[in-house]
């Protein structure tokens, strides 16, 4: 990549891992997603605020809607996870926050609960780290994540992602309490050097 140059990511994107298939949204996805999610609502309403909303099919489109125009107006990337043998919907992660100037890209996550505990994941995280890295060229992918969702960090820590600080009250946790938000990031030379 030349000075001054943007990186682009493509649309429809596809990565192929060894168990899953990272595929950008489509209008066909909502169905699977609903049922996802509907199964998943326990353990999600903890950490994600749309696990808190009342949904319906409905809403599900027009989220997934929403998701296909901010990843052609090249503003927010989530990529939906699907199993390679059954082409169940396992959970979804994505660059949901980038800045493509620097460029640096920030990778987030979900799995539906019949699907945790496979290390599904990390795999996800490494797969979109390498891509972030070989093909979007990125000089920085981070993590961000409660310090109270232990679960959500040690996937960071798996994938060898350096804790770069614990930024103390840094905002409010979805019942209001002042959170803790650990930082978390890699950089293309310890891609490279295999620090992972
Ligand atoms: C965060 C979340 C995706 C993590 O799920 P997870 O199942 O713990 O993560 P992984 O899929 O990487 O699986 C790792 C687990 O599988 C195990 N595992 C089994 N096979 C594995 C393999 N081949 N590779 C790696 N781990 C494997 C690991 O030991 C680990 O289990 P442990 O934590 O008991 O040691 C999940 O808890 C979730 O969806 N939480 C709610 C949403 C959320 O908080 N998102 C993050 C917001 S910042």
């Amino acid at each position: 990549m030349g000075e001054n140059e943007t990186v682009t990511v493509p649309f429809p994107l596809e990565i192929v891992t060894d168990r899953l298939i990272l595929r950008s949204p489509e209008l066909s996805h909502a169905e699977p997603m609903y049922e996802a999610k509907q199964e998943s609502i326990p353990e999600l309403r903890q950490w994600m605020p749309w696990a808190r909303e009342e949904t319906d099919i409905e809403k599900g489109k027009e989220n997934i809607r929403k998701a296909i125009d901010e990843f052609k107006a090249q503003t927010a990337f989530w990529i939906l996870l699907f199993d390679r043998k059954t082409g169940q919907l396992v959970g979804s992660s994505g660059y949901p926050r980038v800045n493509l100037s620097v460029p640096k890209v920030e990778i987030g996550y979900w799995l539906r609960t019949s699907r945790t505990g496979e290390g599904l994941c990390t795999e996800a995280v490494i797969a979109q780290t390498q891509y972030a890295f070989e093909t979007l060229h990125v000089q920085r992918v981070e993590i961000r994540c409660d310090d109270n969702n232990e679960r959500s960090w040690r996937v960071a820590q798996r994938t060898g992602f350096t804790l770069e600080g614990i930024l103390r009250r840094d905002c409010l946790d979805l019942d209001g309490r002042p959170r803790n938000t650990r930082v978390y990031s890699m950089l293309p030379e310890e891609w490279e050097s295999g620090s992972r």
